[in-house]
């Protein structure tokens, strides 16, 4: 078979899914999810309430076992336990023991990672830092704000130097500060090399911080690329007067071309083209007086991918 979850030659990408699926009894919670998460950047993983997201993420850790389809994280087969100490995880919902300590919540997971007794003190610091805990760490969870817990599951699932880090809805919690913070965090992992899975439903988080996206509906994929790429050009108008006769006719070279009300317009066109439009527009004759640019967002570009075809 060609389309099997094999592993490429060269580094293995951070996941790798063939037709992965999950049924409970009769409900498809996940349809067949085929996708490549590359090593080294910040994916995000976006769907509507229900798409699937968060069981592809138990699959993706072997907290749930696929009814069919193969996936590999990091070069191993989904599920395999030796791959589970290089991937860092945020659950979406989550709760430690009140009554620990947040330097104790993270020793427990650099324990159940087998990491070296002697590097936890130095990690735990390195962790506590990173997510904005420093000083806090002799503090137990149930003096922590819901915000704070967040930031120690973010602690958790960082802690150790992962591989990849799986964040499911890690700002959910968190106030507008805090959320800037994650970003930090996120880029930080991206620059050390750290692939990191981004499931979220905050848009324009998703827009400020992945490089490539994964729109998935039903359990299925229904957009995915670079951020660029899939959000296509933004919409382009300029207000000129004076374009010389079959100007516009020549203009088509920048798409379809609309006029109306002494405006022109473009739609999809790449934002790099503009100069070039302008320029062409001046030497057609025109005297231009505004243009305005607008970026398709990403949540316009959601929605119209979840629209009923
Ligand atoms: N343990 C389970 N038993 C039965 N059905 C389940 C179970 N877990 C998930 N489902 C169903 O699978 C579908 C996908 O659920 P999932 O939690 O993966 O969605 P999600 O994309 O993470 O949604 P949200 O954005 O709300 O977190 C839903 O219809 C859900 O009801
Ligand atoms: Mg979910």
């Amino acid at each position: 078979m060609t389309d099997r979850a094999s592993a490429p030659t060269g580094a293995s990408p951070a996941i790798h899914t063939v037709g992965l699926a999950k049924r409970y009894g009769s409900q498809v919670a996940l349809a067949g999810l085929t996708m490549t998460v590359p090593r080294g950047l910040v994916f995000g993983f976006l769907g509507p309430n229900g798409a699937g997201k968060t069981t592809a993420v138990k699959l993706l850790l072997g907290l749930a076992r696929p009814t069919s389809g193969e996936g590999l994280v990091l070069g191993a087969p989904v599920g395999d336990v030796a791959v589970r100490g290089r991937v860092g995880y945020l659950p979406e919902l989550f709760r430690y023991q009140g009554w620990m300590r947040a330097r104790e919540v993270l020793g427990l997971h650099l324990r159940l990672g087998h990491q070296p007794r002697p590097t936890w003190a130095a990690a735990i610091d390195d962790a506590l830092r990173t997510v904005g805990l420093a000083g806090r760490g002799d503090d137990r969870v149930q003096t922590f704000s819901k915000g704070m817990q967040q930031r120690l599951g973010l602690a958790v699932a960082l802690i150790g130097r992962p591989e990849l880090v799986v964040l499911d809805e890690p700002t959910s919690a968190l106030d507008p500060v805090g959320r800037h913070d994650v970003r930090q965090v996120i880029r930080r992992l991206r620059d050390r090399g750290t692939a990191v899975f981004l499931n979220s439903h905050l848009l324009t988080e998703v827009e400020q911080v992945c490089d490539r996206v994964a729109v998935i509906d039903r359990g299925r994929v229904v957009g995915e690329g670079p951020l660029a790429t899939l959000l296509g050009g933004g919409a382009v108008r300029v207000r000129c007067t004076g374009l010389e006769a079959g100007a516009l006719e020549r203009l088509q070279a920048f798409g379809p071309a609309s006029a109306a009300d002494g405006w022109l317009a473009w739609a999809g066109l790449d934002h790099e083209r503009v100069p070039d439009l302008v320029a062409r527009l001046v030497a057609e004759g025109a005297r231009v007086y505004q243009v305005d640019v607008t970026q398709t967002t990403l949540e316009e570009r959601f929605l119209q991918l979840l629209a009923p075809s």
